[in-house]
């Protein structure tokens, strides 16, 4: 695990990563939302890069079509995508097409951004996911559903389903980094790094991936 001196530095580390990444030829990126990546996006707006061959693969999206602006497609068309010149076409969302679970979505990705919740949740892969879950429809746990009511009037405002990426896909990604922000995250990276690996750690799973960074700062 990288400690990096503040939030920006988070930004800026990470940036670097992406920017190699957008480098490649038609680069699939899997994103996420959060307080974590914003500086993230913040930094990679600022850089003005090129996006127009890459294709981006969110985590997840909650089942919820009552809140638009608090969903996370608008969340990423606010912190990044309408800065860039990505092609609407080449952004996804779990749950956007017609059928799903599509075992499809978000194959042969080069690089995939992670938070890790509270929990030890990656994406909405909540504690108790099969290590060989596919992208699926889930309910959320009520740490979660409080977690996530700093963005949402009420708590009861908060949706209760998501579309998440299985674990399975994500672990296929070639590169994985995960962000954490905050001292009330070192305990679960602790845990999910060198702990036992196991389903109630969604997190863990990751022990088993051969190129995995951490960045990590207060
Ligand atoms: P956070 O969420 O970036 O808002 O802490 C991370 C997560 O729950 O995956």
């Amino acid at each position: 695990m990288k400690v990096l001196k503040n939030y920006w530095e988070l930004g800026s580390v990470v940036s670097d990563i992406v920017e190699h990444t957008l480098t490649l030829p038609e680069p699939k990126l899997v994103l996420p939302t959060g307080s974590t990546p914003i500086s993230l996006y913040k930094e990679l707006v600022n850089r003005d890069l090129d996006w127009s061959t890459t294709t981006t693969f969110n985590l997840d999206e909650y089942v919820d079509n009552t809140i638009q602006d608090q969903s996370y497609r608008y969340f990423m068309m606010e912190n990044l995508f309408k800065h860039t010149n990505m092609y609407d076409d080449n952004i996804y969302f779990p749950g956007d097409t017609a059928v799903w679970p599509d075992l499809s979505y978000g194959t042969g990705v080069d690089l995939c951004i992670l938070g890790i919740g509270g929990n030890g949740h990656i994406a909405f892969n909540e504690p108790g996911s099969s290590f060989d879950s596919e992208t699926r429809m889930v309910d959320l746990t009520e740490e979660t559903i409080k977690d996530n009511s700093r963005f949402f009037p009420t708590i009861d405002d908060v949706p209760t389903q998501a579309v998440t990426m299985g674990l399975k896909p994500i672990m296929s990604s070639k590169k994985i980094v995960l962000i954490a922000n905050g001292k009330h995250k070192l305990n679960i990276l602790n845990v999910a790094m060198n702990g036992e690996q196991t389903e109630s750690v969604p997190a863990s799973i990751l022990q088993s991936h051969k190129n995995v960074e951490i960045y990590y700062c207060d």
